[in-house]
């Protein structure tokens, strides 16, 4: 891989452990000002110094993290529709250009294999590794699921595996029963969504199941910054991702820093 590319998947995927706890906080791109993010500078500050990365987009990088601050960027470049209309129906939204300026260490889009738009997503993935490659920017596929897809095996398999054919260096995707098949299957690393909020001790099992069977760590946001701690939380989940935890000492650890705050 060039030096450029592999530089900044390391800013990421941390060499130390081999493993990444990334930040997602671009819920605002369609779905507004969601619980916990209505501020996003408030929520945001206090979590960055226990995040190896964070996944925004350019208006709430501007506006919400200041640039000193160092935090190596995924930046959200595509969008164009909101939770009003079909969500598969993505443009790419932020030019390669401004990502160069941004300083980003990778930019990231959605597919929606088998949703309505599915071609123009796919094609935006492909467009988007043509551009970035370049300039040594990875691409991370995020594999949105449409409402009436069923988040299995097979179809997470099928969106994973289509994203790293059309070149994205890493993937995004959901856990889900026989979750070692998707990333089998997949050529390249694959990190977890934490999906709709669930109570901690949950989220941290799906972090803990996710790393075990093959993630190389997570993309969390709701069950984080949602969380009755956030701070809290990020640190038990890094516990998992990055000193092999059990779900239990980091739940333990969660408290702990929950009751000191
Ligand atoms: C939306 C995204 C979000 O970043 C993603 O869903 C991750 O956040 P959460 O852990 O809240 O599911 O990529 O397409």
């Amino acid at each position: 891989m060039e030096w450029g590319l592999q530089n900044r998947l390391s800013r990421i995927i941390q060499p130390s452990t081999g493993r990444t706890v990334m930040l997602a906080v671009d819920h605002g791109y369609f779905l507004g000002p969601t619980t916990g993010l209505e501020n996003p500078r408030r929520t945001i500050t206090p979590l960055l110094p226990y995040a190896d990365s964070i996944m925004l987009t350019r208006g709430v990088l501007r506006t919400s993290v200041d640039p000193d601050k160092n935090i190596p960027v995924i930046l959200r470049v595509s969008g164009g529709t909101s939770i009003l209309k079909e969500l598969s129906n993505e443009v790419i939204t932020t030019s390669i250009q401004e990502a160069i300026r941004l300083n980003v260490a990778a930019v990231t889009c959605s597919i929606f294999v088998g949703g309505e738009y599915e071609k123009q997503s796919l094609a935006n993935l492909a467009k988007l590794v043509d551009e970035a490659t370049p300039y040594g920017i990875p691409v991370l596929a995020v594999t949105a699921v449409g409402k009436e897809m069923a988040r299995d095996a097979r179809y997470l398999s099928l969106s994973c595996r289509i994203a790293a054919e059309l070149g994205a260096h890493f993937v995004k995707t959901y856990f889900c029963e026989e979750f070692e098949k998707v990333v089998g299957s997949c050529p390249v690393s694959v990190v977890i969504a934490g999906g709709k909020k669930t109570p901690e001790k949950e989220a941290l099992q799906l972090a803990y199941n996710s790393v075990t069977q093959g993630a190389v760590g997570v993309d969390m946001g709701r069950n984080i910054f949602q969380s009755e701690d956030p701070v809290a939380m990020i640190q038990a989940v890094r516990a998992i991702v990055h000193q092999k935890a059990t779900v239990d000492q980091a739940f333990d650890l969660f408290q702990t820093k929950k009751s000191k705050r």
